[in-house]
């Protein structure tokens, strides 16, 4: 199928946002592949992000972060998504926005908190009270989030196909993204 993107349309976020499931539906849609950051910096290093963390710490995976972002983003246009801190250095921002596009998938406390409360896996909730520490990296990331150039509201009635729906039809009304002739409606709704 030929790249219905001109430019790798990159998902932020918090944890449980959903850039993950939502960037899968998305690039099904659009026909083009889809990374996940935090997939390739396991597969390069060769071990669970919470190994990371563990072994060398938390700078040390953010560097390895910021060296898988700017490899994936010089190659062909893709759905990306990054992991809840990527977002965060302004060295990852610039090397977004000079290769592709951020789209902020911006979910409510309330809901990133039940998609989050059961998993094992998140390193930095891994805290005496996690709900605390995802509400103070919330408040504290949100204004950072904010930067990216795009919005797109995730709703807790919506499904997974729904808000992959509202970020193809959101990327519909910006330039420079889609190729001109892409189909937002009916046959991208699979
Ligand atoms: C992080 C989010 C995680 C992962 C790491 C750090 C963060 O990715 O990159 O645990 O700083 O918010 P998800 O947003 O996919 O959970």
């Amino acid at each position: 199928m030929p790249h219905e993107l001109k430019k790798t349309v990159v998902l932020v976020g918090m944890m449980g946002a959903g850039k993950t499931a939502v960037g899968t539906v998305l690039a099904r849609k659009l026909g083009v592949d889809f990374v996940d950051q935090d997939d390739e910096i396991q597969k390069a290093a060769n071990r669970s992000i919470a190994e990371i963390f563990k072994e060398n710490g938390e700078a040390f995976f953010r560097e390895k972060e910021t060296r898988v972002l700017e490899r994936l983003l010089a190659g062909p246009p893709c759905i990306l998504s990054t992991g809840g801190g990527a977002f965060l250095s302004e060295r990852n921002r610039d090397l977004i926005a000079a290769q592709g596009v951020a789209v902020w998938l911006k979910a409510e406390l309330n809901l990133l908190w039940a998609r989050v409360r059961y998993r094992g896996t998140r390193p930095l909730l891994m805290t005496d009270n996690p709900f605390e520490t995802l509400k103070s990296l919330y408040d504290a990331r949100g204004p950072v989030y904010a930067l990216a150039p795009i919005h797109v509201q995730v709703f807790s009635n919506y499904s997974i196909d729904d808000t992959a729906q509202a970020v193809l039809e959101t990327l519909g009304t910006h330039p420079g993204i889609l190729a001109d002739d892409t189909e937002i409606t009916s046959h991208a709704r699979s």
